[in-house]
């Protein structure tokens, strides 16, 4: 049998940070005098923080120099460290360390395959980066999702085929990601969003040893 690998988005799969994304470029979006909705930070998920911003200042009409361009960028983050500063293991999604733990007692190699720059932070305030063999984030790829790049370099890492490689995503960029990648999707969300996801739950409380079982035979 060939050796299977499971891949992590971070954003919306192990930990919501989307609020804190979604509060850093509020702000952001208010000090330039316009208004940032929760509906509009739908299209910031999996995306890039780059191209978060390129997509809010169209919103806002707003036309940037490279150095104030560069500048929010910056603000951004530092507003976004400063709201999960104090983040620990209780903003861990229900029932990933269960997975997780799942997956470590029976030795298949684990990985994170996520766009954000602050992956390897958050892991260690929610305490998860021990479970993973590789971490693949933004500070790797030099292609965002929906290219396979970032899960690409992780199956890579993890010593799997591209094949054998099952991939858990909360944003339809990652999905297709997954797919071009030809690896199996696992959709976390709104099966109607994630519709071109191979299997789809709403969270891991509802992924049994069952269906873990299927995935590793
Ligand atoms: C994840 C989130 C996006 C975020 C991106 C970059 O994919 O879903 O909303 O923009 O990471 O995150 P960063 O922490 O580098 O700003
Ligand atoms: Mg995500």
């Amino acid at each position: 049998m060939q050796k299977i690998g499971f891949i992590f988005d971070l954003d919306g799969v192990i930990v919501d940070t989307a609020k804190y994304h979604y509060l850093a470029w509020k702000k952001l979006a208010n000090e330039l005098g316009f208004e940032f909705t929760k509906e509009q930070n739908e299209m910031f998920k999996g995306v890039s923080r780059k191209r978060c911003l390129e997509i809010l200042l169209d919103i806002g009409n707003i036309t940037a120099s490279q150095e104030q361009f560069d500048t929010w960028m910056v603000d951004k983050n530092v507003d976004y460290l400063a709201y999960i500063e104090n983040m620990d293991e209780s903003e861990v999604l229900p029932d990933v360390p269960r997975v997780l733990s799942y997956l470590k007692d029976n030795n298949i190699p684990i990985a994170l395959g996520s766009a954000s720059k602050n992956a390897r932070p958050i892991l260690e305030k929610v305490k998860l980066l021990s479970f993973f063999d590789s971490i693949v984030d933004g500070n790797n790829v030099t292609k965002a999702k929906p290219d396979p790049e970032v899960f690409l370099i992780a199956a890579e890492n993890l010593g799997v085929q591209p094949s054998k490689c099952i991939v858990f995503e909360d944003a339809v960029a990652g999905i297709q990601a997954a797919n071009s990648a030809r690896m199996i999707s696992i959709g976390i969300g709104d099966e109607k969003v994630l519709s071109e996801a191979q299997f789809n739950f709403n969270d891991f409380t509802e992924i049994d040893d069952d269906f873990l079982v299927k995935l590793l035979s």
